[in-house]
């Protein structure tokens, strides 16, 4: 079974409320809501507000994507203002263990997330004690990239990697995912999908856009 996480980042915010919910009545399995603070990524995106308004608004599990510096800082603010899923980048901490245990101390899932070039090894130590792995298919910051096809083989060694030593933790890619990619990266063993553009920028609206994602990957 593969999850749909589509990302908030592509949503037109004018009409966010609207959006999430026909993602929602689409078949969204949960929402992936992109931090970025202008300092680890060159953007700068959103952040406490909309996180409160989502868990206001859906009843799914929200999944922060934390694209800043020494994530710890605000780790406990996502998580009060309502994230179900906290995902900080290898690069961004130099405690990865410790924020790790500061997210499952408050009895939310933990994941890390690797850039491209990143390798799997750096974070080997830690994978017995995360819950989801994210593998980066574009360098983060922006949305409407192309996937980077070339981390094909980084997903196949990821897969390997959770077999070994955690079979539980689910493993996730994000950038540049549409119904052409998708079906790659499943086959590579990712089991969650993150999706942006190619679910809020379709001609057809979020749902059109989310129900052609799942029958390419059906
Ligand atoms: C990129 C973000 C992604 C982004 C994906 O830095 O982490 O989650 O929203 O957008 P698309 O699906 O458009 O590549
Ligand atoms: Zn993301």
């Amino acid at each position: 079974m593969i999850t749909i996480a589509p990302s908030i980042l592509a949503a037109d915010f004018w009409r966010l409320g609207e959006q999430v919910t026909a993602a929602e009545e689409a078949g969204a399995q949960r929402f992936h809501i992109d931090v970025m603070d202008g300092r680890f990524v060159p953007n700068i995106s959103l952040g406490i507000p909309i996180v409160e308004a989502m868990r206001r608004g859906t009843s799914l599990p929200l999944e922060m994507h934390l694209m800043i510096q020494e994530p710890e800082r605000y780790v406990e603010s996502f998580i009060r203002a309502g994230a179900d899923i906290v995902i900080v980048h290898q690069e961004a901490t130099p405690h990865l263990h410790r924020t790790i245990q500061l997210i499952k101390g408050h009895e939310k899932k933990a994941g890390v997330g690797l850039n491209p070039s990143t390798p799997m090894g750096t974070i080997e130590d830690i994978i017995a004690d995360i819950d989801l792995l994210l593998v980066m298919t574009v360098n983060p910051g922006f949305g409407g990239q192309r996937f980077i096809t070339s981390m094909l083989p980084k997903i196949q060694q990821a897969r390997q990697l959770l077999q070994r030593c955690n079979a539980h933790c689910e493993l996730e890619v994000d950038g540049g995912i549409d119904s052409q990619t998708a079906p790659l990266a499943v086959q590579a063993g990712a089991d969650v999908v993150v999706a942006g553009t190619a679910i809020f920028a379709d001609a057809a609206g979020p749902q059109g856009g989310l129900r052609r994602l799942m029958q390419a990957i059906r």
